[in-house]
């Protein structure tokens, strides 16, 4: 296994393993610490069945089914993320951590490129970490105390999952509360836990006093020096951690089609 990084703050390729081939106990373990050390980990080349997929996915955590969509033919936990050449919104299209308006939300994600557009479709990280510790002592120690409230239900992120939802029949909604900044479970590193996509508030405030702290958190969590872009081809494979990155799928593709495969995987409460 040969390993690049590919940005300053998170952000490595994988390269030389065939994730379709059995792995061994060495090469799961090998992987876990790239993911843990990276944030984010990426393969080419890997045009994995929805079995294999599955089975890559179990080596790395818990599968677990999507909130909001269906899971593809025979695999529950396999949903399909998916931009056609009419669509103008596409899946997720805004920062967010997953999911963060459940109790527990995922420790990760796994996304596998099936079809591409001839340009443009990249995905976006970023490093909350990084975010959390360019922060001046004092914000950081404002921080450390507070909780906020995130809600699957905040305009943007819920219209951009609109065309999925179309799938299912209940379309719940979620409200969470998570400590600003979380601690990771496996690192023991503190990062920042808001995301635009999902939080409304700070836990005991309003959503107007919230908000210019809020503002100034959601843009400064995904300035460039804390992010790394990554450019799909068919078969690639991307793995991030929930619990200290975001991502935006830039959608600058319109009239082209993007397909993808994926996993979500289980994961705890921040704390
Ligand atoms: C997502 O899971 O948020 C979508 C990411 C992407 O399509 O690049």
């Amino acid at each position: 296994m040969k390993l690049r990084r590919i940005a300053g703050a998170l952000g490595a390729e994988i390269e030389a393993v065939d994730l379709a081939a059995r792995l061994s106990p060495d090469a799961v373990a090998e992987i876990r610490r790239a993911f843990l050390e990276h944030q984010v980990i990426f393969f080419r080349d890997q045009p994995l069945a929805p079995a294999q997929f599955m089975a890559f996915a179990r080596h790395m955590g818990r599968p677990i089914e999507y909130p909001f969509v269906k899971g593809i033919e025979g695999f529950a936990e396999v949903i399909e993320v998916r931009k056609l050449e009419h669509e103008r919104q596409n899946f997720g299209g805004i920062w967010h951590s997953d999911t963060a308006y459940l109790a527990e939300p995922p420790m990760g994600s796994m996304l596998l490129a099936r079809e591409v557009p001839p340009y443009g479709g990249d995905t976006e990280f970023a490093s909350q970490y990084a975010a959390y510790e360019a922060l001046s002592e004092g914000m950081r120690r404002l921080l450390d105390g507070l909780k906020a409230v995130n809600a699957s239900s905040k305009a943007d992120a819920t219209r951009t999952r609109e065309e999925l939802t179309r799938q299912k029949e209940i379309v719940a909604e979620y409200v969470a509360e998570h400590p600003v900044v979380r601690t990771h479970p496996e690192t023991g590193r503190k990062a920042l836990y808001v995301n635009v996509g999902h939080t409304v508030r700070f836990s005991g405030m309003s959503e107007e006093e919230s908000a210019p702290l809020l503002a100034f958190l959601f843009r400064h969590q995904v300035r460039p020096e804390f992010t790394c872009r990554f450019q799909w081809r068919a078969g690639s494979l991307a793995f991030w951690d929930n619990r200290c990155t975001q991502h935006n799928p830039v959608n600058d593709y319109h009239g082209h089609r993007r397909v993808m495969h994926r996993i979500t995987l289980a994961g705890d409460k921040p704390r």
